[in-house]
């Protein structure tokens, strides 16, 4: 049966506009093998934008990216762009599609596929079969608490004010999301704060201790402190299955946790919000790997972050977990077959570009 739906693409900055391309390629193969009808539209953001119309976080964007089924988007920032007052900044666009589409869970796989066993640089055999899914809390937290800002006291001093703040629903919330999927993998979840040091940790440990022997009893919980979870993932990563954690810790734990594959430019990402009424969730699909501005433009970077993030985006938001599994398995075959970029090249492999990592997947595909 067509399925029907809207995306939209956010290119971005650095290296987003490449992969998204490419992506590209991959949507129009399913539109015509998989009777996938997208709608597909285009739009700025970051520094793309900011360059454009002045603003990282158009209006228009944003209408856009609420009306969609779905947002694909590439990635933001750069050094041209590091100077910038914060509401200015590429890193805004993001932020702001985060708070105003509500994406409060942010689902960050850490995969070690066995053909890049030995690209990590940990031993094989503390990696070889990972696979993590950490659960961020993503529209939380110091990223917004209020108050924030540097005040300049007297003497030519200055002050500093992030704010940390969580509400117990906030908690529930990612607390639940990451429940669930525990129940869809191996039903055990560590969640991680700081209870010996910030109020915040202390609400958090006991919201979720609360939520799991409330409905979740069926799933094993651990809280951990976040430094030693920081810790625990380079010392023995497989002891985990799912980690919840809040915005900051998540942000810190998920590019610890995709180290470790060896593979930061495969890894794709989820950010979704709540269900509404009739089962729909907004939800934005990311690769992990950010602009890269060093490689940016010459035809090397790894597109298949973002294309692994159509595959989350088919099996999170279009109920398409076949064909999710389709483009998951041809990009096992293209790394059994010894394509890489170079990002994961190794001795006695075929290094390929961009495009021609690409064109690898989609053979893989026709050959399914
Ligand atoms: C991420 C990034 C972002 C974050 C930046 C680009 C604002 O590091 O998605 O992990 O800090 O959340
Ligand atoms: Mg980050």
């Amino acid at each position: 049966m067509a399925v029907s739906a809207r995306l939209l693409l956010l290119p971005g900055d650095g290296i987003g506009p490449e992969v998204i391309e490419e992506t590209r390629r991959v949507l129009a193969w399913l539109g015509r093998h998989r009777g996938l009808d997208f709608r597909v539209e285009e739009d700025l953001i970051g520094g793309a934008a900011y360059e454009r119309l002045g603003d990282p976080a158009p209006d228009a964007t944003i209408a856009k990216a609420l009306a969609a089924d779905a947002v694909l988007f590439g990635a933001v920032g750069g050094p041209k762009w590091e100077k910038l007052a914060f509401d200015k900044k590429p890193e805004r666009g993001l932020l702001r599609l985060r708070k105003d589409l509500e994406l409060f869970a942010n689902l960050r796989p850490a995969l070690c596929f066995d053909a890049l066993k030995d690209a990590s640089t940990l031993k094989p055999e503390i990696v070889a079969g990972l696979d993590i899914l950490i659960v961020r809390e993503l529209t939380g937290g110091v990223y917004f608490g209020e108050p924030r800002g540097i005040e300049t006291l007297g003497g030519g001093a200055r002050r500093g004010v992030d704010t940390q703040v969580y509400t117990s629903g906030e908690i529930q919330r990612i607390a639940r999301t990451a429940f669930e999927l525990a129940r869809l993998r191996g039903r055990r979840v560590a969640s991680a704060e700081k209870s010996n040091v910030m109020h915040t940790g202390v609400l958090w440990r006991e919201e979720v201790q609360m939520l799991h022997d409330a409905e979740f009893e069926d799933v094993a919980l651990t809280h951990i402190l976040a430094d030693n979870c920081a810790m625990q993932l380079v010392r023995n990563p497989k002891q985990f299955d799912v980690i919840v954690t809040d915005n900051l810790f998540g942000d810190i734990l998920s590019d610890e946790a995709a180290q470790l594959t060896g593979s930061i430019g495969m890894l794709p990402s989820a950010s979704l919000g709540a269900k509404d009424t009739d089962g729909r969730r907004r939800a934005l699909y990311e690769p992990i790997h950010g602009s890269a501005p060093d490689i940016a433009g010459r035809g090397i970077a790894n597109p298949i972050a973002c294309i692994l993030s159509l595959a989350m985006c088919l099996r999170y938001s279009l109920g398409r977990a076949e064909d999710a599994t389709l483009i998951e398995r041809a990009v096992d075959r293209v790394l059994a077959d010894g394509y890489r970029t170079a990002d994961i090249m190794q001795d006695g492999m075929t290094k390929v570009g961009t495009s021609a990592m690409t064109d690898a997947v989609l053979e893989a595909l026709e050959a399914a």
